[in-house]
Parts: C-alpha cells; structure tokens; sequence
C-alpha cells in the first residue's frame, strides 16, 4: 500500500476528500497513515478522528525555530513507511531538512491558478480576494510539488473555475472547493500511487490520467 501523511490547519474539506477517495476505492491502494495538525483544535482532526486515522498536533507556535519543527516533524513520520506527504491547507512552512528528506514526495494544494494570486501571506480568502481584485474570468486550484518557497514547485495538475460578477471571496472559495480541489487532490495522489508522473525539470509528465467521476 502507498501511504499518506496528511498535514493540516484547518477545517480539512481536502482531507475529507482523499478520506473518501480511498473509502469509495478511487484510492484503491492508498492508505492514509496518519494526520499531522499544525495546531490544536481543528475541524481537520475531528476528520480524521472520525475516519480513524492516528492523529497528532505539532504546534507551530511551540517552536521557537523551524529546525527544531521539522525535526519534531521528521520523528512523527519515522518508521511508518510514509510514500507521500500532503498538504493539504497546512498553514506552515516547511524546512529544507524537512524538504530533503521528502524529496519529491510532498505535493500542496493551493486555491488559485499558480502562478496567479500565491506565495507569501496569500492563505486563506485572500488568492481568492486577489483574484476578484484583479478581474479575472478565471481562476481555479493547483496541486504542485514543494520546495523551500512558497507555492513554487513543479505544478502536478491544475484545474480552472469560472469567476462571476456577483462573487464574493466566500463564494469563489467555495466554487474553487468544489469544483476543483475536490478533484484534483485525489487525482494527483492516484497519479502518484501509481507511478504516472515524472519530474524533468520544472515540468512534470503526466503517463496516463484516469478520470474520478
Ligand atoms: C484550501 O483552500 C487549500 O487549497 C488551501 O487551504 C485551504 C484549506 O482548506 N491550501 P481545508 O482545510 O482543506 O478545508
């Protein structure tokens, strides 16, 4: 089995959706081995409490440097085998230990059209604030590898969603969920547990796409 360690922030719509991908058996060999929440108290780990996954909180705030984060990190995950670290609305940066030692095999999602409306301080309402902002027609979500930037690794799978004339940031984040994280998540983790996608560069190949509908 391809295991996942999904890290959390929040309220854990994109966990519940590779919850369900593997419970409806799109993610037919994937397990998620655990779930890492940067703080306490999210709706993420009452997710994954519900679905009976092993969860920890790693309080950001608790340490004073991000070595001494990841190091807390990298010994949560050691000895379980992990395949795959997932962000998935994790609020915290990761460091270069971290990163080395995953080299590859962490993906993030991220609520706009990369390289549109991301990087630094653009969390939350705010790409979708921005995109109204700036009057696209466009926007939507990416799933993308991680490096030590933010948002600025190779992009895996994008999807885009229409912008309307009465949206407000809510309704566009929720739009963006719906319709494209929702689907794209899932996707780049089936792609991955199956061994369909090569890195060259800041590209990556994509050998076959199977459809989630
Ligand atoms: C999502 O919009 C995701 O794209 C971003 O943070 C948000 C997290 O939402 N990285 P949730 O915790 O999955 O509900």
């Amino acid at each position: 089995m391809f295991r996942l360690a999904v890290f959390v922030s929040g309220g854990g719509t994109n966990l519940q959706s590779i919850i369900d991908s593997v419970e409806e058996g799109f993610l037919s060999n994937v397990v998620i081995d655990c779930v890492i929440a940067s703080k306490p108290d999210t709706y993420a780990e009452v997710r994954a409490h519900n679905a009976g996954i092993d969860t920890f909180v790693v309080n950001r705030k608790e340490f004073s440097d991000q070595t001494e984060y990841d190091s807390e990190l990298i010994d949560k995950l050691s000895g379980r085998g992990i395949d795959l670290v997932v962000l998935a609305g994790f609020m915290c940066l990761l460091g270069s230990e971290f990163i080395r030692k995953y080299k590859n095999r962490i993906i993030n999602i991220h609520p706009s059209l990369i390289p549109a409306f991301c990087g630094h301080g653009l969390y939350g309402l705010r790409p979708h604030q921005a995109a109204l902002e700036y009057g696209v027609k466009l926007t939507g979500a990416t799933v993308h590898f991680v490096d030590e930037e933010y948002d600025s690794g190779p992009i895996l799978l994008q999807k885009s969603v229409p912008v309307y004339d009465t949206d407000t940031p809510e309704l566009l984040q929720q739009r963006v969920m719906a319709l494209a994280e929702k689907e794209i998540l899932p996707q780049a983790v089936y792609l991955l547990a199956n061994n369909k996608v090569k890195i060259s560069g800041r590209r990556t190949i994509i050998l076959e796409v199977q459809n989630n509908d």
